[in-house]
């Protein structure tokens, strides 16, 4: 089983066997509190522990409950004809977001595909869909993120003007989102499994969620503040769009450098119930190193933490090994010494 095509930004997969490896040996049950495209919960999932996912974006909980909590249900061919069958109409995507994101005819494909696939009695059918829909659109999209200026879509999406400017023709944003569903499909469904364990997704806000999960640890990779991590601005059109209504941007938002040192504090003060704390974070964001490891002792009986260079991309281009990748982990201090 390998973890399909997600694309998600501040994504772990490169460096999520190091994670996976530093987990501590007594544990069963691991919570990715802010799962994101769910990296660490899959691989997580691989090794046979019991995982709980959660993130406050809809469309990543949909990732959480198809690839993590979803056992055996997949997607066949009878289910495609089902999601591509009717006609296309002036519904809730055309009428906010037509010569926004997607060009007119495409919204109105956008809501007939919406409707249908709320049409699944199976909850498992209705998250691969979604998330298979969120491939297409974002495969679509410029830069893979939906904070791009409706000109500069058209620009790009312009493919003798994306070959003259870029050398790239960028074809792909102009194939069907019932292309670019079926290209992944097969990806998608032979990456579920069952690892016999009840493994779950959740869909809630940080400090509703550690309130309502239990696990030996919390694996904790919040926005770095400072960094790229408008997570509302790049994906919120996709919970807007399986919502059917517009998303709202998040109350605890973790980006804000001013409000940052105030938010780990009150998120590490109410996290006692689980054994070990890991978090990831990197220098480039706030708060440094120092600072949060003076934040994570006022509540744990011990933590230390580990650093991997790290090589993260911009736009295409790779910058190699300026960052470092941080992994604290933590012990509570109610588990003692
Ligand atoms: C760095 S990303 C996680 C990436 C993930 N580990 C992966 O490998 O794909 C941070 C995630 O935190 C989520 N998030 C932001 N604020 C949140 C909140 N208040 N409660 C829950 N999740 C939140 C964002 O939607 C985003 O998916």
């Amino acid at each position: 089983m390998s973890y399909p095509t997600i694309n998600y930004i501040g994504n772990k997969e490169k460096i999520v066997s190091w994670i996976i490896s530093l987990i501590p040996k007594d544990v069963t049950s691991i919570f990715d509190v802010f799962c994101g495209g769910c990296s660490v919960g899959y691989a997580a999932k691989q090794k046979g522990f019991t995982v709980y996912t959660n993130d406050i974006l809809t469309i990543n909980y949909y990732i959480g409950k198809a690839l993590i909590e979803n056992e055996s249900i997949s997607l066949g061919k009878d289910d495609v004809d089902r999601i591509f069958h009717g006609e296309p109409f002036e519904g809730f995507m055309f009428e906010n977001y037509a010569n926004k994101f997607y060009f007119p005819e495409e919204c109105m494909q956008l809501d007939l595909y919406r409707k249908n696939i709320l049409q699944f009695e199976n909850e498992y059918k209705r998250a691969l869909a979604f998330i298979l829909m969120r491939r297409a659109m974002i495969r679509k999209m410029p830069y893979s993120r939906f904070t791009i200026r409706w000109d500069k879509i058209c620009q790009l999406r312009d493919e003798q003007y994306s070959y003259e400017h870029y050398k790239r023709p960028r074809s792909y944003h102009n194939k069907s989102f019932r292309f670019h569903f079926e290209d992944n499909m097969d990806e998608y469904n032979s990456s579920i499994f069952s690892n016999k364990k009840h493994n779950k997704a959740y869909n809630l806000d940080v400090f509703d969620a550690i309130q309502t999960v239990d696990a030996d640890v919390i694996y904790l990779d919040p926005p770095y503040a400072g960094t790229m991590n408008d997570y509302f601005g790049f994906y919120g059109l996709l919970d807007s769009y399986i919502n059917g209504r517009q998303t709202v941007p998040f109350e605890n938002n973790f980006m804000d450098r001013k409000t940052i040192v105030e938010q780990f504090d009150k998120l590490f003060s109410s996290l006692s119930k689980f054994k070990y704390w890991m978090l990831s974070y990197n220098s480039r964001s706030k708060p440094a190193k120092d600072e949060l490891l003076s934040i994570i002792s006022k509540y744990a009986s011990s933590v230390e933490v580990y650093e991997m260079p790290y090589a993260y991309k911009v736009t295409g281009k790779e910058k190699k090994n300026k960052d470092v990748e941080y992994l604290f982990i933590a012990r509570s201090k109610s588990y003692g010494k």
